[in-house]
This record gives structure tokens, C-alpha cells and sequence, in this order.
């Protein structure tokens, strides 16, 4: 037995996996050991099978590009043609092409880090609406910045412009800098996409406190393609917010081409100004070489091909149809099931996810997971996995969540 840890105290009795993949891994065991479990934890698009959907477009073009060329490693910021596609993706022939730059990462994970340690100083906190993704908390903490969640959802469950401008001023007065991370389309946790009108009231108050300090905005795109033909309607705003402020966007093509396991990413730093543009190009890159070095040369290779080859691009914007149609017939049969039992949910029209609002999310997770139903309970609510739910099975998912918001009053 040692008496002494060398883990410094800093970095003791934390817990070495997420949330998620603990309730998750209930879950299986207890399906395996004969239990009828519905799992509605896990973050992937699946069939109804439960196997993962995949794109085959995507499986055939990596299984073309893997030849002896890929074990070499590929430049530390991502192959120059990556990098483009990437930005052409994102932004088609724009201007903003001009005045972007894009930095390969393994997945949005590498870009959300690579954001936080460029952007914040450290002891400095990021501002998130007060629904998250988790990790944005582990990601912040280990890197010795912090989180700051500000009030998500106004009186009327439209987005809280208000709070989040009282927050970038805060944050301005306290910090002299504010890192605003914005989740959209398809929000993860909740499952709510902006409106027109609230892109343009956020595009102000970003135009408004840029003009006081420092001020980047992260567009975490994670779920950005399942939003159909919005799926970029927030481009449109970005010049606007580039007046006064940097814009960044963390692009993933986890969800996009169904390749979680791949880690392809990147970060996309935008700036009006080019000496400015350059500088977060050189630090992107110093905090690549500084961490996870190279991303992966063969996915970066398959993503470049997929983006750019017309026929490839053709095929797999067909396959995710079919996958979206899969969804979309999910979040169909629970919004009708959710307003007939009144559940709390914000609006949801699109992506993997939607939250059910509860005072006690433990006791309503835990309520639910006696029936064997497993969600998982974040603060304020429950996070349903509409993605990995067949549509036979929401009503008792539905049913589940009715009875486990029932324990918890
Ligand atoms: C909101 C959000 N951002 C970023 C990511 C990062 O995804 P990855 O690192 O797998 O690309 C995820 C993945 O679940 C997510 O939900």
C-alpha cells in the first residue's frame, strides 16, 4: 500500500469516466443480465436495432483511403485541403472563407479545449447557458479556467437574451474578457434551436459589449447538420458579430458523418482583422502541438473528400436524410406523446436530444430506472436520448418520464 500519492492534489478522487457512460453502462449490464431496458443515455444516432447508424458512403471512403500513406502523420495544424474544406463547409464562397481560419482537432472535444486554453486566461470562466453539455465543465476545470452558466430559458421559454447580456457585462467588468459558448442549432442538453429574431437580438448584444472588451463567441456546430436546411442560417449573422468580436466554431464530424470514434474536428477562428486572424492561427496550432500534436491523417483525408467531391457529398447528404427521417419520426411520436401528458420540455424540433424539466432530477431518474427506463439527470432536469429511442418505444419512455416527474414532487 502506498502512503503518499503522487497524484497531485488537484487531480485526486476525480472520477476517471463521465456521467453518461457510467448510467449507460447500467444500463447494458442490466439489458444483458435479461432485464427489458430502454436506454435513452446514449449520445449516438441509433437504428431501431440498436446497432449505430452509420453513413456507408462515409465506411467506403475510409476503407478506400487506408493505404500505407495514412501512418504518416499529417501536418500538426490538419492538411492545408482539410482545413479549406472545412471552411467551405461551413461558410460556401463567402467572404468569410477570407477571414477564417480552420485548425484540425480530434473532434469538438479537441475544439472546445483548444478554445478555452487561447481565449481565457487562467482562474477565468467560460459563459453557458445554464443547460450544457457536461464536459464543457471537465474541460474548464482541468485546464485551471472555471464555468459560469447563466439562465437559459426566460418566463416564457424563449431563450434569456437578458441574463445572458447582464452575464457577458459581468463577465466584461470582472474579467476584462468574455469566451460565450452558444450550442445551436440542436442544443445538447434541451434540444431547442434559436429563432430568427433571437440570433439577431444575440448578434446585438455580442455587437454591443465587443465594444468594451474582448469578446468571442464559440458556435459549438456539434449537431449543426441535423437541423435540416437551418442548419447554417446562423452564418448569416456572424459579419455582424465580426464588427466587434472574435467568432469561433467548433466543428465536428462526430455526429455530421457518424464517426465518433474517428476524432475529426476542427476549431474555426474568425476576425475582421488579418494580423488578429494570423495570431489565433499560430495559437491554435502551439496549443495542437502542445496536446493531442497531429489529429488523425486518414479521417482528415476522408473528410476532404466527402466534402469536396460533388458525387460523395451527393451520397452521404442522401444517407443522413434517411438517418434525419429516422429521427424525425422519434421526436414526432414525443412531442405528440409529451403535449397529451404535459411534460415540460422546451421547444424542440430537431437534433439527438431533449430535456424534461424536473425540481428532483435524481428521484425522477431514479423513479425511472425502476420501471428500466434510463435518462440521464443533469441540474433542473432529465436528458433523453430521443436519438438512441425507436419510435415504438416512446410511449413508454413518455410514460417513464410521467411517472418519474410524479416521484419527484
Ligand atoms: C454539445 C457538444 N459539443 C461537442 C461535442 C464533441 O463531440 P466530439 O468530440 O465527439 O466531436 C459533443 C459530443 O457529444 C456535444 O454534444
Amino acid at each position: 500500500m502506498t502512503r503518499h500519492s503522487s497524484v497531485i492534489a488537484q487531480c485526486r478522487n476525480r472520477d476517471g469516466n463521465d456521467p453518461i457512460f457510467i448510467w449507460n453502462g447500467e444500463a447494458r449490464a442490466r439489458a444483458a443480465a435479461g432485464d427489458d431496458i430502454l436506454n435513452a443515455t446514449i449520445g449516438a444516432l441509433m437504428n431501431d436495432d440498436g446497432t449505430l447508424a452509420g453513413l456507408p458512403t462515409v465506411i467506403d471512403t475510409l476503407r478506400e483511403l487506408t493505404t500505407s500513406k495514412v501512418g504518416g502523420y499529417a501536418p500538426i495544424s490538419g492538411l492545408p485541403a482539410y482545413r479549406d474544406a472545412v471552411l467551405h463547409d461551413l461558410f460556401g464562397d463567402s467572404p468569410l472563407v477570407n477571414q477564417a481560419t480552420a485548425v484540425a482537432a480530434p473532434g469538438g472535444s479537441g475544439a472546445v479545449y483548444a478554445a478555452v486554453v487561447n481565449f481565457l486566461d487562467l482562474g477565468q470562466k467560460m459563459l453557458v447557458p445554464e443547460f450544457f453539455w457536461g464536459p464543457y465543465r471537465e474541460i474548464t476545470n482541468h485546464s485551471r479556467r472555471g464555468l459560469d452558466p447563466f439562465t437559459m430559458f426566460d418566463e416564457d421559454g424563449a431563450f434569456d437574451i437578458a441574463g445572458m447580456t447582464a452575464a457577458m457585462d459581468r463577465h466584461l467588468e470582472t474579467q476584462g474578457r468574455v469566451l460565450l459558448v452558444l450550442n445551436f442549432p440542436c442544443h445538447n442538453p434541451t434540444g431547442y434551436s434559436l429563432s430568427e429574431d433571437e440570433w439577431k437580438q444575440i448578434t446585438d448584444a455580442i455587437h454591443a459589449a465587443g465594444q468594451h472588451g474582448p469578446v468571442t463567441v464559440m458556435i459549438d456546430a456539434a449537431y449543426m447538420e441535423f437541423a435540416g436546411s437551418e442548419s447554417r442560417d446562423w452564418v448569416q449573422y456572424v459579419p455582424r458579430m465580426l464588427e466587434h468580436a472574435t467568432v469561433l466554431v467548433a466543428w465536428t464530424a462526430s455526429k455530421s458523418m457518424a464517426q465518433y470514434g474517428s476524432r475529426i474536428g476542427a476549431i474555426v477562428g474568425l476576425h475582421a482583422d488579418p494580423g488578429e486572424l494570423s495570431q489565433i492561427d499560430n495559437a491554435l496550432g502551439y496549443s495542437a502541438r502542445a496536446t493531442w500534436s497531429n489529429s488523425p491523417h486518414l479521417g482528415q483525408l476522408a473528410v476532404t473528400q466527402l466534402l469536396t467531391d460533388p458525387t460523395l457529398s451527393a451520397a452521404v447528404a442522401e444517407e443522413r436524410g434517411q438517418l434525419m427521417g429516422l429521427l424525425q419520426t422519434r421526436i414526432d411520436a414525443f412531442n405528440a406523446r409529451s403535449s397529451e401528458l404535459e411534460l415540460p420540455t422546451p421547444r424542440f424540433d430537431a437534433g439527438f436530444f431533449v430535456a424534461v424539466f424536473t425540481s428532483d432530477q435524481d428521484r425522477t431518474a431514479a423513479a425511472m430506472r425502476e420501471l428500466g427506463v434510463y435518462v440521464i439527470p443533469i441540474p433542473g432536469a432529465v436528458r433523453v436520448a430521443v436519438c438512441s429511442t425507436p419510435e415504438s418505444t416512446i410511449e413508454r419512455l413518455t410514460q417513464a418520464l410521467q411517472a418519474g416527474l410524479a416521484a419527484a414532487r
